[in-house]
């Protein structure tokens, strides 16, 4: 680290400060927003504005000329969103359905192969480093569907012949058979989501599942050794006891998966528990980040690396970042099939298309946000503090062909970040100081936003800078009871304290 270097930048105004916390915790609550980026949340679908087929064709065709130039990242990955289930689990936040009959899931199927024709033309000469199949619960389908939809997703693409293939599954709906068709057809991992081995756990949660049809179902991905074996576990589930939690926890650890990754419930409201007015005590949320130490410990102790347990970072459970590392660290460009699915093409554009619980699939419809370069730098800024501590000058200089300090205005916010001492600003890089807790965190790291960001936040918010700084407390105070989100009170409690109105000496009023 630099010695005796002076700050050239100002501490962030406590006005911006109260403006990132608002469009956190407006963005995110009414909009149900996923995060496709990051734990910092850079981008959420709230704010996306509609597109169309052709015009996510062109951002495609921008892309690739990047790539040929140099200037993104070759890497490419496919996610094809398979959304049908055997039940609805009422803890599942997926983008998920219980199909009315095979027709339903045969249309769909047509749908998604017809999509990726569609980008057939333009991408078939990138080649596809990871595909990941998620859901929903993509084994929920026929072996004869799984050819199909392999048979597409090969016939439109050059699958890199080291991609990475990965299927989520569920033991409920994995067989033999399919195992072995997920096999001939070259799948590479295999994520099962077992969520708990608690009867009363599952029964509670409406999840037809048994403790021996779990283990059959991982012993059928792990046994020979060829694929990868991943378990997915919930933590808080109704009906749960901290025992029972870890008696499950230690028997998949013995079961030796891959990776192990333990998620915290989140009652979003696309959870059929939260739609039924339940929620979740603030008590239960710290029980369980107290748990998550105990869950480290144990695994440390049993010599076992693989398991995640980061607790209170939702953004894992984003497929694209489970994706394949470098794509994760790199932001990489992801091509996604089906509703719900969410594609950047690097240095183009953020898209998604929006899934319409309960509708008839129509045709593609797509929502999306421009991203050239300079939304990419800062993508990867905030991606590398909140994720991996800081951003390293080398690997920043290796992807983007640019010195960090010469990107002006990106620049000048991480050292506006350093005075309010929020980074470290040191000779090989950037260090993350923020360590307190994360709603603090989320809101320094919306300094490094866009005005391009930020406005389109705003609109989506339904609000503007002006009216932010106009508005009666009483007002504000309004629009973020609507959109509070219990699980960031600390953001409100920043936003309350600071509109509170302070006593006056004298007793006058302001
Ligand atoms: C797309 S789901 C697929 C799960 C798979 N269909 C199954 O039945 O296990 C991926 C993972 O999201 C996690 N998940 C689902 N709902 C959640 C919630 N409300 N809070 C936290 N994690 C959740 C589960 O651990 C699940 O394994
Ligand atoms: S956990 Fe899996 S099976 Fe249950 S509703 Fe969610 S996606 Fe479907």
């Amino acid at each position: 680290m630099r010695q005796g270097r002076a700050c050239a930048g100002r501490p962030i105004a406590p006005e911006r400060l109260r403006l990132y916390a608002f469009l956190t915790s407006a963005c995110y609550e009414e909009h149900e927003a996923y995060f496709p980026t990051t734990s910092a949340r850079y981008l959420e679908y709230a704010y996306f504005r509609e597109s169309s087929p052709q015009e996510v064709l062109g951002f495609w065709e921008n892309t690739l000329g990047l790539v040929r130039r140099g200037a993104a990242p070759a890497e490419m990955g496919l996610y094809v969103h398979w959304p049908f289930c055997v039940s609805r689990c009422s803890f599942c936040f997926c983008s998920m359905r219980v199909p009315g009959g095979g027709a339903e899931a045969a249309g769909y199927l047509r749908g998604l192969v017809e999509e990726m024709r569609f980008f057939s033309p333009v991408l078939r000469g990138a080649p596809l480093r990871s595909v990941y199949i998620g859901g929903g619960t993509p084994t929920h389908i026929s072996c004869g569907q799984l050819d199909v939809l392999f048979g597409a997703i090969r016939g439109s693409f050059t699958v890199a012949p080291d991609a990475e293939v990965y299927i989520e599954s569920s033991p409920a709906t994995l067989t033999p058979a399919k195992m072995e068709r997920l096999r001939r057809l070259g799948v590479t991992r295999v994520t099962l989501g077992v969520q708990s081995l608690d009867q009363r756990v599952l029964e509670a949660a409406n999840r037809p599942q048994s403790l021996a049809g779990a283990e059959k179902a991982f012993r059928l991905i792990a046994d020979k050794g060829d694929v990868l074996a991943d378990v997915d576990l919930m933590l808080g589930l109704q009906g749960q006891s901290e025992a029972s939690f870890l008696r499950d926890f230690i028997r998949v650890l013995r079961w030796g998966p891959h990776d192990l990754r333990v998620y915290a419930f989140d009652p979003r409201r696309s959870t059929a528990f939260a739609r039924s007015g339940k929620t979740l005590s603030a008590g239960k949320r710290r029980e369980e980040r107290d748990l998550a130490d105990v869950l480290d410990q144990i695994a440390a102790m049993s010599g076992y690396r693989n398991a995640s347990l980061d607790l209170d970072d939702p953004a894992c459970l984003c497929t694209i970042t489970r994706q394949c590392n470098r794509a994760r660290s790199q932001g990489a460009s992801v091509l996604g099939i089906g509703p719900s699915a969410v594609s950047h093409a690097f240095g183009s554009a953020w898209y998604y298309q929006p899934f319409r619980r309960g509708e008839v699939w129509g045709p593609p419809s797509y929502a999306a946000l421009e991203s050239p370069v300079e939304e990419e730098m800062r993508g990867y800024c905030i991606r590398h503090l909140a994720t991996y501590g800081g951003v390293a000058f080398r690997g920043f200089r290796g992807l983007f062909g640019r010195e960090l300090r010469d990107v002006g205005q990106v620049w000048r916010a991480l050292e506006d970040l350093e005075a309010s001492g929020k980074v470290h600003i040191g000779d090989e890089g950037v260090a993350s100081l923020m360590r307190g807790d994360r709603a603090d965190m989320l809101v320094h790291l919306k300094h490094l936003y866009s005005g391009r960001v930020v406005s389109a936040m705003l609109k989506a918010s339904g609000r503007t800078p002006s009216d932010f700084a106009a508005a009666g407390g009483r007002e504000r105070a309004g629009v973020l009871a609507k959109v509070a989100d219990k699980r960031t009170p600390a953001i409100l409690r920043m936003y309350y304290d600071a509109e509170r109105p302070r006593p006056v000496p004298g007793g006058a009023r302001p």
